[in-house]
């Protein structure tokens, strides 16, 4: 979806918790609302609080699921340069499913027309250089359940915004929330309780992290949710379509 139809969408949300004074400078604003993506600005600057927000006692980096041309990555990223982490951002870079031609959200000039198939890494790369992120912000150029097999650190932010069909979103969560270490976040995009608003499997994942017990709800911007990790085991919990 485009930037501003999402903004609109977003309305009068208002980005609870954020403290002008940790939020980003007016240059990386700038920056990040001129990379392309999917996130309206509002819900950039919760992001970016929500990632503040995380005590320095709870270690580890922060990682995100779907980085497309950089947007929510300068928001993330900024804010692990200011709490002295560091953001991985995985993606293959192929685009999601609604990405591919013939969708709604294809952007043709993302062609590689060598390879026939779409390439929003250089995008994702200038993105992060321009902004002068390159020390904090790191790729990594692959399917998520392929990095998320090998990942055992546990982590202060896990962002998803990866794939948003049913199989995508859920393996996101199953393979990741689990390394949401106590005190850190987990944050969802495009969750909808209103399916006139948009898909489900975000808003199913969400509710799937409310029913392990083990994160609670912070705070709520637009479509993006933010919950805290417990400190309590995660309950396993079934796909909705999964009887
Ligand atoms: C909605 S976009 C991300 C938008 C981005 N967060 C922003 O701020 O603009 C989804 C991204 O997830 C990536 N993606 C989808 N499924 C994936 C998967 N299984 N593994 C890795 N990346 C995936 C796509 O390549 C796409 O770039």
């Amino acid at each position: 979806m485009s930037s501003s139809s999402a903004d609109a969408r977003a309305g009068a949300a208002r980005p609870a918790g954020i403290d002008p004074a940790t939020g980003p400078s007016a240059e990386l604003r700038r920056r990040a609302e001129a990379a392309r993506g999917f996130l309206p600005t509002e819900e950039g600057l919760a992001l970016h609080g929500a990632a503040c927000s995380v005590r320095a006692e709870v270690l580890g980096p922060m990682l995100e699921i779907g980085s497309y041309c950089g947007k929510s990555a300068l928001y993330l990223g900024d804010a692990a340069r200011r709490t002295g982490r560091v953001l991985f951002c995985v993606d293959h870079h192929r685009g999601s499913e609604e990405n591919q031609p013939g969708w709604e959200w294809h952007e043709p000039d993302l062609v590689d027309a060598a390879v026939g198939r779409l390439d929003t890494l250089p995008h994702f790369r200038r993105a992060v250089y321009d902004a002068g992120l390159e020390d904090v912000v790191v790729a990594v150029v692959g399917e998520s359940a392929t990095v998320a097999r090998w990942w055992t650190t546990p982590l202060a932010l896990l962002f998803i915004d990866g794939g948003h069909g049913e199989d995508p979103a859920h393996r996101d969560y199953e393979c990741w929330a689990p390394l949401v270490a106590p005190g850190g976040r987990l944050a969802i995009h495009d969750v909808f309780p209103d399916p006139a608003d948009g898909g489900r499997p975000p808003f199913e994942i969400f509710g799937r992290a409310l029913a392990s017990g083990a994160f609670a709800e912070l705070e709520g911007c637009g479509s993006l949710r933010v919950l805290q990790r417990l400190d309590v085991p995660l309950r396993p919990t079934a796909r909705p379509s999964v009887p």
